[in-house]
């Protein structure tokens, strides 16, 4: 998968303050559509991007247990809100604050997700990166995938203490 042959170059990348990244995917995860800031930002054409599975810019830093919280979210019908660093195809890296929403058809089933993304403020990224390095680490010292998702998911909780992650994210976005 390409996702695992970018190497971060260390070089952070942004976009505009009034601009939205934006893409769809159908239920697995597998993207549907991409706006042209996604594809700018992500160095990536519309064609290499459409059908690829969402992690083709998953950054090695970001934490498992972020990822399950968004599934375990978005797959129980709800929305969530969430500071996610991606890595472009270039090996540039980006912060985005992104809210992630589940998409119906008129009967009712679900279509797929459809994820907007806005540019975050300095101060929120220094305070999410803080916590979701030491889940991380908890994550690259489990010894198995299964244990790194279990570490991870307890790192998490203890990181977040009293406040659920939508608490969190929201006190630092508004801090
Ligand atoms: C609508 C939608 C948007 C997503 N956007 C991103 C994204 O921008 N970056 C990312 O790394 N994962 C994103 N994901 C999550 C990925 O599907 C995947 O869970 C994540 O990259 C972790 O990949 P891994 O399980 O291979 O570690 C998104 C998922 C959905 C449903």
């Amino acid at each position: 998968m390409r996702a695992t042959q970018t190497r971060p170059t260390g070089v952070e990348r942004t976009f505009g303050l009034d601009e939205i990244i934006v893409t769809k995917t159908d239920p697995r995860g597998v993207i549907t559509y991409t706006n042209e800031v996604f594809l700018r930002t992500s160095a990536l054409t519309e064609a290499e991007a459409l059908g690829q599975a969402h992690n083709i810019i998953r950054h090695p830093d970001m934490p498992r247990a972020v990822f399950k919280l968004l599934w375990d979210t978005i797959g129980a019908g709800q929305e969530i809100f969430a500071y996610v660093l991606n890595l472009a195809v270039d090996g540039a890296h980006y912060w985005v604050f992104a809210h992630v929403t589940p998409s119906y058809d008129a009967a009712g089933g679900l279509v797929g997700y459809h994820s907007n993304r806005r540019r975050p403020d300095l101060g929120p990224v220094t305070a999410v990166k803080q916590v979701y390095e030491r889940v991380r680490q908890a994550e690259s010292r489990a010894g198995s995938t299964s244990a790194a998702v279990e570490a991870g998911w307890q790192a998490l909780q203890e990181e977040l203490g009293e406040q659920t992650y939508d608490e969190f994210v929201w006190r630092i976005t508004n801090g």
